[in-house]
């Protein structure tokens, strides 16, 4: 799991990360909490010793206590026909052999951690200093049609919906003001408490009050800011009811374990929420996963789920992120908004008058000062990130200008604050801009590089300028040149079975919105979790519109047949951006609920080579009053090169696109269709004939419907090349002088000789593994030292050797029947379903203990590791589907301390 929300370097294309020295490897990136299991009851099956009285896991308990198994229950799930079960933490991991040989129970899940909803990027607001000029606070409604909405009335009134987040800011004047019956925030759920952490207990209660964290309140204000506040800010659904489950404590670097979304999920199934909402989540690849499972279930039986399609747009490809990886939510994207809100300072002595800096409140400074530049280059590569001359004066009386760019602002604020400097310009190197985390140096603010050179260019000139921060009227809305465009930091997929996620994108780009009373009322955020909660109000809306009989399949299906697709860039020649970044495109709410044209399916998953399903269909139904005449065009999208030429790593983001495109042939091109009638039209997709399989391009565009007065369309989405050929296993030098998978001893070195290990103190043997590409199965075994087996990666040449400190805890897995190949193994040390896999910086670092999966203590004796990886859409059966390694001789002697 990667956290999701870190700060987006602007500048990624061409970003290469430094060899990582093995000395400085640390910890495991595996988040899943130690002996601790999802288990699922078999409500069906018939078991021996099962009452009709019994809670439905009754029975597994009882078997568990029979059999002398210790283990603590934590949540109980019982939601018939979407999940039965629950938590359960074996005191001993030697126990899960007995878990799993107990009759009736259907899956044994491990329990996963997931981050915070973070967003990209925030600003806070202490105040409103500008009422003459106010950001154009309707400019993400304009963008999908909410404003036209508005003005006929819809307002979500009478719709529930539960967001599951950090809790809602209730006391909020624009929120309400209160909680319970009659209150805009209904109602709700606190299952964590102030001080969780996500591995700590947690301790729940029924206030869901957000005083402290601020995203679910920001979230709240995007589905149900009522208008009339100072910002002039109003929600997509304001009038709508909402629920607050709160899964999230104060801490900012805080998790949640997603048994706790599971039962916030249930519970708002159970509170019979029309709509649930969740900006969380993190890398997973998979649609597996239990929290994605139970979110696909709710989503089914037609409550409208969607889910925050990730922040991980840096990391390229492939990257598709859980619970919004279920297969029947709403995975949402984000799109940039057309207006950032923000602040112009004013220049004397200089040609220009102002010029904008990026920051909502006006910097504290109203009086003029002279500039101060760190450099007169203002193609510096690394300014202020030493300390500052002697020669340097005392900045407390200037305005000082720094370039961004080679160590973190908060180096080069402190540098800059060690010689006096409050009031900070830093500009930016690269075009464009966000708002930017700069620690405690809160006077600090971005400008533009255009600007920052100009300014630059004065100093340098010896130009007696001054600059102020006028304290009103400098309120700027500045037209954001992304605006409309898919947010860099958006989420890419397809997940690695080839679904099509994210569906949709909406605003999620800097956002103004609610934020708790205490921390500010008012905040500008950015990330796919703003982006989340507008789909979610849209939803509201539809349900206005068109009952509530509408299920979240056909509400995802209206918004991805009447989304806009969104083209890569600004410039005229620009590609319309690959559906692995934005779905079906920017959704239309207006046109969702008042298109007379219905077209479904809105998706159409060609799948990869090996398993193209080039054949399709879809409807065309025509519900107005008139008969309609339709045009069938195909409109390609940008083809991603989702790995990297030559190597066997995901693109990182911006993921690389080509004009190579599919062909698409259509039954029809042309359509009259009388009112109320419908006709199916069907499609034959083939791949790009251009194009290296070898860098998986997935290609993808649109079959748009067109009459005269509406424009519909069908998105398609498919993979040139066989995800079997996918390398999972990373064995190449570049993340580490010397290339995994390895085996690291109790100095840290790399083993590269036979070696004994006690298992006491430092004396363990740690494993360490990088994916490159998802896996449905990483299994560990142990095998005899002189096994006859080659294994398909090789060994490469040891470089560098130096210790290693830390080690990190792991996890039992659950273990399954070895069917795969005739390979004969000792015993298995442990498994892992559905992995994802490692960013660019990523990999797994664990230690090994002298057990097998099952618990029980190896023998001593020397062994070999034998790691296995399944290939996405391998066979589990089959020998040939899986890489495989094969380690140096490893003694495993944990009491044989004479064994030295
Ligand atoms: C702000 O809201 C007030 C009250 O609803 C309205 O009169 C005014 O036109 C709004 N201003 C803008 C810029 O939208
Ligand atoms: C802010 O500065 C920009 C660029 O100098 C200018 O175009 C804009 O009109 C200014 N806006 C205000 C409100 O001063
Ligand atoms: C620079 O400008 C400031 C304010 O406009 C003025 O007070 C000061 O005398 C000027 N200094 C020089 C050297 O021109
Ligand atoms: C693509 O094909 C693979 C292999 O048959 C399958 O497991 C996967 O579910 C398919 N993906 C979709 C979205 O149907
Ligand atoms: C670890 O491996 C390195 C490299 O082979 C070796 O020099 C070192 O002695 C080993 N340390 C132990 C404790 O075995
Ligand atoms: C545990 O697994 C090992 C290795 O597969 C096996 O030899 C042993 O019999 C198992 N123990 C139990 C109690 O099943
Ligand atoms: C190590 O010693 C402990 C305690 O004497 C014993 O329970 C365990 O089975 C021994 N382990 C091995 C692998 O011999
Ligand atoms: C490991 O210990 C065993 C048993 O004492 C011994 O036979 C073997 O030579 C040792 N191997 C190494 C590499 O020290």
């Amino acid at each position: 799991m990667k956290v999701l929300g870190a700060l987006v370097p602007l500048a990624l294309a061409g970003y290469t990360l430094a060899v990582i020295p093995i000395s400085s490897i640390r910890k495991s990136t595996l988040s899943i909490v130690p002996h601790k299991f999802i288990v699922e009851v078999d409500t069906t099956a018939d078991i021996p010793g099962k009452r009709s009285t019994d809670a439905p896991h009754a029975h597994i308990l009882r078997s568990l206590t029979e059999r002398g198994v210790s283990y603590k229950v934590g949540h109980e799930y019982n939601s018939p026909g979407v999940f039965v079960g629950a938590t359960i933490t074996l005191e001993n991991a030697n126990d899960v052999k007995q878990l799993e040989q107990t009759a009736g129970i259907q899956a044994i899940r491990p329990v996963v951690l997931l981050p915070r909803a973070q967003p990209v990027s925030s600003h806070v607001l202490t105040g409103y200093g500008d009422s003459a000029a106010p950001p154009d606070s309707e400019s993400t409604h304009k963008m999908t049609g909410v404003d036209k909405l508005h003005a006929q009335g819809y307002l979500g009134a009478g719709v529930k919906i539960g967001i599951i987040d950090t809790g809602i800011d209730y006391t909020h004047p624009a929120l309400g003001g209160g909680f319970g019956p009659g209150h805009k925030v209904v109602g709700g759920w606190d299952f964590v408490g102030d001080a969780y952490t996500g591995t700590n207990t947690p301790v729940p209660d029924s206030d869901p009050l957000d005083q402290c964290a601020g995203h679910g309140t920001h979230v709240a204000g995007i589905i149900g800011a009522d208008p009339g506040n100072e910002w002039n800010i109003s929600g997509v659904a304001y009038k709508a009811a909402i629920s607050a489950y709160r899964v999230f404590g104060c801490p900012e670097e805080g998790t949640v374990s997603d048994d706790i979304i599971i039962a916030a999920l249930l519970r708002g199934h159970a509170e019979k929420q029309d709509i649930l909402t969740l900006s969380l989540g993190g890398s997973a690849g998979w649609v597996e996963g239990s929290s994605a499972v139970v979110a696909s279930r709710i989503a089914a039986t037609g409550t409208i789920v969607t889910i925050a399609a990730g922040n991980d747009g840096a990391h390229g490809s492939w990257y598709s992120s859980s619970p919004g990886n279920g297969i029947d939510v709403i995975s949402v994207a984000s799109v940039d908004n057309t207006v950032i809100a923000i602040q112009n300072l004013t220049l004397h002595g200089a040609d220009r008058d102002s010029l904008p800096y990026f920051r909502l409140q006006p910097a504290p400074f109203p009086d003029p000062l002279p500039l101060y530049a760190t450099s007169n280059d203002s193609t510096v590569a690394s300014d202020a990130c030493d300390p500052l001359p002697d020669s340097t004066p005392d900045l407390s009386k200037y305005v000082t200008l720094v370039r961004r760019g080679s160590c973190a602002f908060t180096q080069k604020l402190g540098n800059i604050a060690a010689k006096g400097g409050n009031a900070v310009l830093i500009y930016n190197n690269v075009p464009g801009w966000a708002s930017i985390s700069t620690g405690i140096y809160t006077n600090a603010s971005l400008i533009q590089d255009t600007d920052g050179a100009y300014l630059v260019s004065l100093v340098a000139s010896g130009a007696n300028v001054t600059i102020a921060f006028p304290q009103t009227g400098g309120s700027y809305d500045f037209p954001d040149p992304h605006g409309g465009l898919v947010s860099d930091y958006s989420s890419y997929g397809p997940s690695n079975d080839m679904y099509f996620k994210p569906a949709v994108a909406a605003p999620g780009g800097n956002i103004l919105s609610t934020w708790p009373v205490p921390l500010g009322k008012y905040a500008v955020l950015s990330g796919t979790s703003m982006a989340t909660p507008f789909v979610a109000g849209s939803a509201a809306l539809v349900l206005n519109a068109k009952g509530k009989g509408v299920t979240s399949l056909s509400a995802r299906t209206l918004f991805e047949t009447t989304a806009q697709p969104v083209a890569a860039d600004t410039t005229d020649a620009a590609l319309l951006h690959t559906a692995t970044q934005q779905g079906a495109g920017l959704i239309n709410v207006y046109t969702a609920i008042h298109t007379e044209t219905i077209v479904s399916p809105g998706e159409l998953i060609l799948n990869d080579t090996a398993h193209y399903q080039s054949s399709h269909s879809f409807t065309v139904h025509n519900t107005g009053k008139k008969v309609k005449q339709y045009t069938l065009t195909h409109v390609p999208a940008g083809t991603a090169q989702t790995l990297q030429t030559g190597t066997i790593f995901a693109s990182l983001g911006p993921v690389p696109a080509t004009s190579d495109h599919a062909t698409v042939q259509l039954t029809t091109t042309k359509l009259t269709l009388q009112p109320g009638q419908s006709h199916v039209v069907g499609v034959h997709i083939t791949p790009p004939k251009g194009g290296d399989p070898k860098v998986f391009p997935v290609h993808s565009g649109f079959i748009t419907i067109t009459s005269p007065t509406e424009t519909t369309h069908v998105s398609y989405l498919g993979l040139k090349g066989s995800l079997k050929d996918a390398q999972v296993i990373d064995n190449t030098a570049t993340l580490f002088p010397v290339a995994p998978p390895f085996i690291l001893n109790a100095t840290g070195d790399v083993q590269d000789a036979p070696t004994n290990y006690t298992f006491v103190g430092d004396d363990v043997p740690s494993w360490l593994v990088r994916l490159a590409f998802g896996t449905p199965l990483l299994r560990f075994d142990l095998v005899k030292p002189d096994i006859k087996f080659t294994p398909t990666l090789g060994h490469r040449a040891l470089e560098e050797r130096t210790p290693v400190v830390d080690r990190s805890w792991y996890s039992f897995p659950h273990g399954k029947a070895n069917t795969f190949g005739q390979v004969s193994i000792v015993g298995p040390l442990f498994e892992f379903d559905y992995l994802p896999r490692d960013a660019e910086d990523g990999y797994t670092n664990t230690p090994f203990t002298p057990q097998f999966a099952n618990g029980t203590n190896v023998p001593s004796g020397n062994y070999r590791v034998l790691v296995r990886a399944l290939k996405p859409t391998g066979d589990i059966t089959q020998e040939k589907d899986f890489e495989s390694w094969l380690s140096p001789i490893v003694g495993f002697w944990p009491n044989a301390t004479a064994a030295h």
